[in-house]
């Protein structure tokens, strides 16, 4: 029996995460893979229930769990806290004491959403890249941390550190080389080596580690000239290797590529149990309206069922599904497009998604 801790936190998480739990348990039985989904509170919604954004019982399902499938956290009505206070805390703490250091965001364009994108067809058909960005070290985490008083006596100062260690460097390199292995062999390592010391122990240890890999293709990019390029020429990466704030804001703007940041799903692997989540926010705007896209969950749960369970045909099935339902002219507010377009909620493309999986199984 596969345990799964459902965390849907706060905004559209709820709605989207109820979506991906009900394609999870049609797949359970489709494909026959056991699964229990048991729930806890993360983010803002535990604040306001328990006074902090990861309170003990989430810690203590999430530790004895198989897999997390997590929503997303945040919102208005938090937002005065103290940033160790705040509803993101509840994520970056289970990302940093699960040692979810891989942080997987493949970027692959569903080609009816070519014309979605506000980037031009020819610049983005066929995309196919994954942004391998380390999640527990550099500025989220390093010390010292915080703000105190300035060093002038002039008011205050802010401080945050970005730190990493050779170890932190080569293990997140050996699974970028280890997943270009899987696909074009090309990996693309991107730094600051220009301006940054950790920049320059980065882009020496992955060097280094290169060397294991003869057969993957390494070239080192600024992260400056990288933002650029995947807007100009996004075909030509194929894993993007890069450090925990530069693979926050790069994969933001790669899911301007695929047409909406609600298409882009997310898996966190390392030591303890994988975590599976959209790579958007909560969108406060939106919530409670069913107005949200949940295929960026959909396709989060079928990360999970590669990357945990590793039943590659109900991976592969659920974004078969997803895929047919967007050629089938479905589209939540996000995606929609000129064209004999079907406007839907986010409980009705979830319902699509599986009705579209029944489909193709009976067949
Ligand atoms: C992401 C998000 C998070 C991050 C926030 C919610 C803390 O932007 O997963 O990309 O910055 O990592
Ligand atoms: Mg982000």
């Amino acid at each position: 029996m596969t345990r799964i801790a459902v965390l849907p936190g706060d905004g559209v998480g709820p709605e989207i995460v109820r979506e991906a739990v009900k394609v999870l348990r049609r797949i359970g039985v489709l494909f026959d893979i056991p699964l229990t989904f048991e729930e806890g509170v993360v983010g803002g919604a535990a604040i306001d229930q328990c006074g902090t954004p990861l309170p003990p019982e989430t810690w203590s399902l999430c530790r004895a769990a198989d897999a997390i499938l997590f929503g997303a956290v945040g919102g208005p009505k938090w937002d005065s806290l103290p940033v160790d206070c705040r509803p993101e805390r509840g994520l970056l703490r289970l990302r940093k004491e699960l040692g979810l250091y891989a942080n997987l965001r493949p970027v692959k364009l569903f080609a009816p959403l070519v014309d979605t994108s506000p980037l031009k067809r020819e610049i983005i058909e066929g995309v196919d890249l994954l942004v391998l960005r380390e999640l527990t070290g550099g500025l989220y985490f390093g010390e010292p941390k915080g703000i105190g008083p300035a060093p002038d006596g002039k008011g205050e100062q802010g401080i945050d550190t970005l730190s990493y260690t050779t170890h932190e460097i080569e293990r997140i390199a050996r699974i970028g080389f280890q997943i270009a292995a899987q696909r074009r062999k090309r990996l693309t390592s991107v730094d600051k080596v220009n301006v940054l010391a950790s920049s320059q122990l980065w882009r020496r240890v992955v060097a280094e580690t290169a060397r294991e890999f003869p057969d993957i293709e390494l070239d080192h990019m600024l992260v400056d000239n990288c933002a650029m390029q995947l807007i100009r020429d996004p075909r030509r990466f194929d894993v993007v290797l890069t450090e925990n704030t530069f693979g926050d804001i790069l994969s933001d703007e790669a899911a301007m590529i695929v047409g909406s940041i609600g298409m882009l799903p997310s898996a966190s692997l390392g030591d303890g149990p994988g975590l599976y989540e959209p790579i958007h926010g909560s969108a406060p705007d939106i919530a409670g309206q069913d107005k949200a896209n949940p295929l960026a969950t959909i396709l989060s749960a079928a990360m999970l069922l590669r990357h945990t369970l590793h039943r590659e045909p109900a991976a592969a099935a659920v974004e078969a599904a997803v895929s047919r339902v967007l050629e089938a002219w479905y589209r939540t507010p996000d995606i929609r497009q000129p064209g004999p377009t079907t406007l839907v909620g986010t409980a009705q493309m979830g319902d699509l998604v599986i009705e579209r999986i029944v489909k193709d199984c009976e067949k």
